[in-house]
């Protein structure tokens, strides 16, 4: 049986924090080692530029979310881990593909109508603030699968939408003119933990609510200690289910720890105790990765070494995609 091959971008804005850790690179890590898949990890770099404009933090978030994702265990001898910037047959794919994408299905993605709503519940102009950048995205976000002929592409629920529109546009593009691209498909994982952040809600920047995943130890305990409970004392017996103490707690532990702590909550432990066990836990679980990263950030040479040898790695594929690409759509040599 041939594998499956399983492609995913991440878009290389602000730092990683927990939440990221445990719902998405965690697990893709742990995918990405599946003797089944041929896995396809890439830094959505120009995804960036549609949120950031600022090119320190441009350049700066790009090698912070390098270094954790082999920090995290990304093995890239093993996984095709390269920069979207790296393989310039993306863009070119992008235009050629936006010359055949209709502008009503771009008009219905989620990200720009959110936009355009928000426009007009301020009075503003519907397109103020709009770049051609963020409306179109979707397109480039189907040149990053098509290019690599991917099959399936693990997303959040917010980006099923749009692997339907690289589908859409795919079709398409075999339609008229040539059979070149395969359909992908979204796939989506209910069983990853959402983990929750310092006030309770979904942990997530946008809610300033976060712990940082490698920082220093001594910020990770300060985090923790902002971690929200209830009132209740030591000695009085607190609900595992209905705390972010313990979610966290069991996103690390082990079946056996987690049982254990589960009847510590029972038997009354308190904030304190369980909030100083729980930063043992994570630090230690993380302690090595962490130390892997900060050796990867001090060394930013040795990063860019892995991530041209993986765009090395699959730049041949693209180009030659490209070439059947520009056939297909009459870009020609004369002479043939
Ligand atoms: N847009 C995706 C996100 O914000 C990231 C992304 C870019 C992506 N290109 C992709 C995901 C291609 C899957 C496939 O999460």
């Amino acid at each position: 049986m041939s594998k499956r091959r399983v492609l995913t971008g991440i878009t290389t804005t602000g730092t990683p924090h927990l939440g990221n850790y445990v719902g998405a690179i965690r697990p893709a890590v742990a995918a990405s080692k599946s003797p089944d898949v041929d896995a396809y990890l890439f830094l959505a770099d120009y995804h960036a530029l549609i949120k950031c404009q600022n090119p320190e933090t441009v350049a700066e978030s790009s090698r912070q979310i390098a270094a954790t994702w082999l920090a995290s265990g990304l093995d890239p001898n093993k996984a095709h881990f390269y920069r979207q910037s790296d393989i310039p047959e993306i863009t070119e794919l992008c235009w050629i593909l936006t010359c055949n994408a209709a502008k009503g299905l771009m008009n219905r993605a989620h990200a720009y109508k959110a936009a355009v709503q928000q426009n007009e519940e301020a009075g503003e102009d519907p397109d103020y603030a709009v770049t051609m950048g963020l409306f179109s995205y979707p397109v480039l976000m189907a040149a990053d699968i098509l290019v690599f002929n991917a099959h399936d592409v693990p997303v959040g629920r917010d980006q099923i939408q749009h692997v339907e529109m690289a589908r859409d546009i795919a079709q398409r593009f075999n339609h008229n003119f040539k059979p070149v691209f395969t359909l992908p498909q979204a796939v989506v994982d209910d069983n990853v933990a959402v983990l929750q952040g310092l006030d309770g809600r979904k942990m997530s920047k946008t809610y300033g609510n976060t712990i940082p995943l490698f920082e220093t130890p001594k910020k990770l305990q300060k985090a923790i200690n902002k971690i929200k409970t209830n009132l209740l004392e030591p000695g009085e017996p607190k609900d595992p289910d209905d705390s972010t103490v313990f979610q966290l707690w069991s996103a690390f532990a082990c079946d056996d720890a987690r049982a254990e702590m589960r009847e510590a909550f029972l038997q009354g432990i308190g904030w304190g105790d369980a909030k100083k066990k729980l930063f043992e836990l994570i630090d230690q679980s993380l302690g090595e990765s962490r130390e892997r990263y900060q050796q990867m950030m001090t060394n930013p040479q040795q990063l860019e070494d892995v991530l041209q040898a993986g765009a090395k790695r699959v730049r041949s594929q693209a180009t030659e995609l490209l070439a059947e690409v520009r056939d297909a759509v009459g870009l020609r040599p004369y002479s043939r």
